[in-house]
């Protein structure tokens, strides 16, 4: 098979990761185009990670017979793109959050269904290694249901301009813990009840910060199942992770547990049915000790227990 065609929308960080990841598998696909507001910036880009740069969004999707187009645009800047590469045929990939509120979010989806082009959102933690181990399991009917979830997320990138502002990130959950969310849907489906905190607590006094930077949510489950996220943002100077102007983090900023249960008819968590789940070591030895290799370069989910 020849090696799909990708343009990328927006020339930022992500899209940099996602460059990177296309030219580590030349076999599988091409960037053949990018295409960012700034000319300088698209042409900078293109020079860096290859392909032809555009300005002009349609300009792109008409001439650059594209099989995949990457929408690495900040939350913000999402408009009809989906509906225009979808009227093209071309299939997306597209980072999150997809839209900042259902009804746009809706459109997409419809459009993407009628054009019946594939699609995926940059939930790089699905294809963690301990996750893709657990599928696996699961799928082979060699684990019982998950009954608890527990996920942590912490980030202080203050990133980009429109990271730190409520109205243009969507705020905290929508922006970064949407991740841990995508993973609880994953295993467990979507809960009947959601309880959720917010608070803008460490960065009060930060200039243009209007975001909330904590963030704790309960899912609960009809049949009694439950899961728990915890997002915090660190003070600044103290973590921060990844970002263009920050310094290093030190912690993990993806991390999630659970407890399956074998045999309903047993006690809701006995010894018996709680297993260890980590990657097989294997594996592991032949990614090189890393247990993560998503376009993000973040850790990936730890190992249940
Ligand atoms: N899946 C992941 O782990 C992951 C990691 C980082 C970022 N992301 C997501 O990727 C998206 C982009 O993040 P990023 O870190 O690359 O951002 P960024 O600010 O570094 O880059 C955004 C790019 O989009 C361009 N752009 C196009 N139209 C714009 C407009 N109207 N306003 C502002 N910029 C515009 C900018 O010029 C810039 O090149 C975000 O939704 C973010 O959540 C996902």
């Amino acid at each position: 098979m020849k090696p799909l065609r990708v343009g990328i929308l927006g020339a930022g960080g992500i899209a940099a990761r996602h460059a990177a990841a296309i030219a580590a598998h030349p076999e599988a696909a091409t960037l053949v185009a990018c295409c960012g507001r700034d000319p300088d910036k698209a042409a900078a880009f293109a020079a860096q990670h290859g392909g032809r740069a555009y300005a002009d969004r349609e300009r792109m999707l008409d001439e650059a017979a594209l099989d995949i187009l990457i929408v690495a645009l900040p939350p913000f800047a999402h408009s009809d793109e989906v509906e225009s590469a979808a009227r093209r045929g071309i299939h997306l990939l597209l980072e999150k959050p997809i839209a900042l509120d259902g009804d746009h979010a809706d459109r997409m989806v419809a459009a993407a269904e009628a054009a019946g082009i594939t699609t995926q959102v940059g939930f790089m933690g699905r294809f963690g290694t301990a996750v893709e181990r657990w599928t696996e399991l699961a799928d082979a009917g060699a684990t019982g249901r998950p009954g608890l979830y527990s996920a942590r997320f912490h980030c202080n990138a203050l990133h980009a301009p429109w990271w730190r502002e409520r109205q243009k990130s969507g705020g905290q959950m929508v922006e970064q813990l949407i991740h841990m969310i995508d993973l609880a849907r994953y295993f467990l489906g979507d809960p009947a009840t959601v309880y959720a905190r917010t608070a803008t607590f460490f960065h009060r006094g930060v200039e243009r910060y209007d975001s909330d930077d904590l963030s704790a949510m309960l899912l609960g489950y009809d049949d009694g199942r439950a899961g728990l996220k915890l997002h915090r943002v660190p003070p600044p100077g103290a973590c921060a992770h990844g970002g263009a102007d920050g310094p290093a983090c030190g912690s993990p900023p993806l991390g999630c547990s659970g407890l399956v249960r074998d045999d309903p008819a047993q006690p809701a968590v006995p010894d018996q049915g709680l297993r260890p789940l980590g990657p097989d070591p294997a594996r592991r030895r032949a990614q090189g000790g890393k247990r993560w290799s998503g376009p993000s370069g973040h850790a990936g989910p730890q190992e249940r227990r």
